[in-house]
């Protein structure tokens, strides 16, 4: 069998001779495009409805325009949720892009704004160089976007069937499709079930099936809204090495994802974004933003058998403390008056050779060392929580 990456380069070539001359401008563009996504100033408002008692009708329904339409004859001034307030990104090809926040944060209405689902109302934001406003056709021709609420396969065809009639719209000649197909089977696991009816798959596989009917036409930007969520942890994992290791690193694919599990997003995500009710509060490395909030790291050192010794003890204590970058030393010692160890708030940058010398000074016989640095979701809390109040 071919290697995905062949497979992808042809269907490449397929769609160029398919679509001439077009397909050379899309190059060119795509090409000339500083940025594989850009927002500017992004901003959508939704439109929310009333009752007479003044709560809340929920989400936008069909009705809606015609509501519109009663309330501007009516004169009657209209409320909306602020659904992303001025976004302003700039995310590299080739790059992984999370997106993270809480619920209602603006991650789905972001992502369904790249992928022409949801009309923004002000700024502007552009794919692989296109303008998703004016040139719709040419943003989805460059992306392909994998949301929760996806659906469009048909029950009473197998998984296998699904994704031909899906190649078959997508216009890969048939020699292609049937290679690529039976490959993302094999890539994602569901092979042996291809051939079952879909409404016989579970949760996972169905988002399988998404995931490879994504994968179908090897667009150079692709969109996730939560891809992991309802997934086995082993499935978890296996998305995300097909992510990083193969879609972004080898074929240099740009991928943005938005989800609620932090580790995913540090484990894989080159940059993240923290939304916040519509506003972007942090976007870094995931390693910058897990020490944006707490800027250090506890130091803890355990002794094998030393004695706690009131003036020698209160004397170390002091000498690391005046240590640079050291906040406070904690000394552990049990009831015996025996020092088990000691713990430090140390600057994530200090120099931790200053402090053994403090010890070895002692004559302390250090057992183990161990750093505990601030996790991504400590931050993530304190960053929401902070803007909460
Ligand atoms: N079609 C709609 N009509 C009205 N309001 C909407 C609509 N879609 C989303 N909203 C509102 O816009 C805001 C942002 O919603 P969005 O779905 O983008 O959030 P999210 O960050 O994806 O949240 P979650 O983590 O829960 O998926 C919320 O206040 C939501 O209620
Ligand atoms: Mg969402």
């Amino acid at each position: 069998m071919k290697s995905g990456l062949a497979i992808s380069i042809n269907l490449m070539d397929c769609f160029a001779s398919a679509c001439g001359g077009m397909v050379s401008q899309w190059y060119s563009s795509t090409m000339n495009a500083k940025y594989a996504i850009e927002t500017i100033g992004l901003t959508k408002k939704y439109p929310t409805r009333r009752d007479d008692s003044g709560g809340l009708y929920g989400r936008h329904s069909s009705t809606d325009s015609f509501v519109a339409i009663f309330d501007v004859l009516r004169n009657r001034k209209r409320s909306y949720i602020e659904a992303l307030r001025g976004i302003d990104l700039q995310i590299r090809k080739g790059e992984i892009f999370g997106l993270l926040g809480p619920n209602g944060a603006g991650k789905t209405t972001l992502i369904k704004i790249l992928c022409t689902l949801v009309i923004h109302d002000e700024g502007e934001a552009y794919v692989n160089g296109f303008d998703v406003k004016k040139e719709p056709g040419n943003v989805v021709k460059h992306l392909q976007a994998v949301l929760p609420e996806s659906r469009g396969f048909n029950w009473r065809l197998t998984g296998k069937q699904n994704l031909q009639f899906y190649s078959l719209l997508y216009g890969i000649p048939e020699k292609a499709a049937r290679e690529r197909v039976n490959y993302l089977l094999e890539l994602t696991g569901l092979k042996d079930r291809a051939n079952d009816g879909y409404q016989q798959y579970s949760t996972g596989m169905q988002r399988k099936l998404l995931l490879c009917r994504a994968l179908l036409r090897n667009t150079p930007v692709l969109l996730f809204d939560e891809p992991t969520a309802g997934l086995d942890p082993t499935a978890a994992a296996e998305f995300r090495s097909l992510v990083r290791d193969k879609l972004a690193r080898q074929e240099g694919t740009t991928v943005m994802l938005s989800t609620h599990n932090l580790n995913e997003a540090q484990d894989i995500c080159d940059r993240i974004a923290i939304l916040d009710r519509g506003k972007i509060i942090a976007c870094d490395t995931p390693g910058k933003i897990q020490y944006a909030v707490h800027d250090e790291k506890v130091f803890s050192i355990a002794f094998a058998d030393g004695r706690f010794d009131e003036e020698r003890g209160r004397q170390m204590l002091n000498a690391l403390e005046a240590i640079q970058g050291v906040h406070g030393a904690t000394p552990d010692v049990d009831t015996a008056r025996n020092l088990r160890g000691l713990s430090l708030r140390v600057d994530k940058d200090t120099d931790l050779s200053d402090i053994l010398s403090v010890i070895m000074k002692n004559d302390l016989k250090i057992s183990s060392i161990n750093t505990t640095e601030p996790s991504l979701e400590e931050a993530f809390m304190a960053i929401t929580r902070r803007r909460g109040e």
